[in-house]
C-alpha cells in the first residue's frame, strides 16, 4: 500500500505549554489533528475554571491563527483542596477531563496528588459530572523502570472506589499495563504514544544518548513495545492515541527535562509501526475512532492522507528537537 486516507485523527494528550512558543506548538498539532486535548501542567497550572477558560481562549486563538480547522479540548489539573464546586465549574467552562498527576511524577507536578484519598471529594464530583479522569500512572518513589507497574494498584483502587468514573490511563509503557487495562471494566481505557510504539530503552541509551527520546514514563523493553503494538493494532476500543507530545526548548532538555516532541512526526511513526505489524487497516480505529467514542465525540470532519514518501525529519521544529531528528521516515502525513 502506498497511500492511505483516514478520517482526520484526534490527539487525546498533548502539551502545548504557555507563553510565546505555545502558538507554534498548537499550529504544528492543528495541522494534522482535528481535535486535541491540551494538558494542564502549564505554569501557572490549570487548577480552576478561570485559568482553564483563559488558557482555552489562548489556545483557540492560536489554532485560529494557524489556519487549520481544529478543536482544542480542555483538561484541568486535579489538585488536593480544589473542591467539588471547582470541578463542576471546570466542567461548565468546557473541561472534558481532569488530570491526575501523582505528586512529583513528572514536569510541573509538585502540586499533584499524594494519594487518591487526598482528592476523594473531587473524584466524586468528577464522577457525578461525567468527566474523564486522565491519569499519569507512575509512582515516583519506585525505581525508574518500575514506576508504571508500581502504580497499577492505585489505579485499581480508584477504579474500584468510583464505580461510574470513566478513566483514561495515559501513555502506557509496559506489558503489565496492557493486561491491567483489559481486566478493568470497559469504562477504563488507555492512550498509547507514537514513541512508545516505535522505540525502546535501547534507542534512548543503548548507543549515544538521545535526549529527544527521554520521556516519562521511560521507554521500556522490546517485549513491552511488542505488547503495546499488539494492543494498538488489536482494534480494541480500549486503546487509542494520545501523543504526549511534550516539547522542551534546548536549555530545558540540556537540564534533563523529560518529554518527546512528537507532534511533527507522530503520524509517520504510527504508520510505520502499524505497517510493521501488518495492520495499516487498523490505524484509523486507533487514531480517529476509538478515542472519540470513549470521549463521546462524533467523528471529525476531514481526511488525513498518508503517503509512502521518504522525508528527513528536521533537526529542530518550533525550536525543539523531535524524535528521529535527522533521520528518514517512510510515511508522510498531510490533510487531504
Ligand atoms: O515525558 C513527559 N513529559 N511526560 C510527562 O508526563 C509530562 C511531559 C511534560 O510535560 O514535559
Ligand atoms: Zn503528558
Amino acid at each position: 500500500m502506498n497511500s492511505l486516507n483516514i478520517r482526520l485523527p484526534d490527539d487525546f494528550h498533548v502539551h502545548l505549554r504557555q507563553g510565546p512558543a505555545m502558538a507554534a506548538y498548537a499550529a504544528t498539532t492543528a495541522r494534522r489533528f482535528g481535535r486535541f486535548m491540551a494538558m494542564p501542567n502549564v505554569t501557572p497550572p490549570l487548577t480552576g475554571p478561570a485559568a482553564l477558560a483563559d488558557y482555552s481562549r489562548a489556545v483557540a486563538a492560536a489554532v485560529a491563527a494557524s489556519g487549520y480547522a481544529a478543536t482544542p479540548l480542555a483538561c484541568f489539573k486535579l489538585t488536593p483542596g480544589m473542591g467539588r464546586e471547582a470541578v463542576f465549574s471546570c466542567a461548565a467552562a468546557g473541561a472534558v477531563a481532569g488530570k491526575y498527576y501523582p505528586a512529583g511524577a513528572t514536569t510541573n507536578s509538585s502540586d499533584g496528588v499524594p494519594e487518591p484519598s487526598a482528592v476523594a471529594e473531587e473524584l466524586t464530583a468528577m464522577q457525578e459530572a461525567g468527566l474523564v479522569l486522565s491519569i499519569h500512572g507512575e509512582d515516583p518513589s519506585a525505581p525508574a523502570l518500575e514506576r508504571e507497574r508500581a502504580f497499577l494498584g492505585v489505579v485499581d483502587s480508584i477504579v474500584g472506589s468510583y464505580p461510574r468514573l470513566r478513566v483514561a490511563l495515559e501513555h502506557l509503557s509496559c506489558a503489565e499495563s496492557v493486561r491491567a487495562v483489559l481486566a478493568w471494566p470497559e469504562r477504563v481505557a488507555a492512550t498509547i504514544t507514537a514513541h512508545h510504539l516505535s522505540f525502546t530503552i535501547d534507542d534512548l541509551l543503548g548507543g549515544s544518548l538521545r535526549p529527544e527520546l527521554f520521556c516519562k514514563p521511560v521507554l521500556k523493553s522490546a517485549a513491552d513495545r511488542a505488547a503495546l503494538l499488539e494492543a494498538a493494532v488489536s482494534g480494541s476500543p480500549r486503546f487509542f492515541f494520545g501523543s504526549d507530545s511534550a516539547p522542551h526548548q534546548p536549555e530545558a532538555k540540556a537540564a534533563g527535562a523529560a518529554g518527546c516532541y512528537t507532534a511533527p512526526v507522530a503520524l509517520s511513526l504510527l504508520a510505520a509501526a502499524f505497517e510493521e505489524a501488518g495492520a495499516l487497516d487498523r490505524l484509523e480505529a486507533f487514531v480517529s475512532v476509538s478515542g472519540a467514542r470513549f470521549y463521546g465525540l462524533g467523528p471529525n470532519p476531514g481526511v488525513l492522507r498518508l503517503r509512502r514518501e521518504s522525508w528527513t525529519v528536521p533537526a529542530s521544529v518550533d525550536g525543539a528537537v523531535p524524535p528521529a531528528a535527522g533521520r528518514t521516515l517512510a510515511w508522510a502525513a498531510e490533510r487531504a
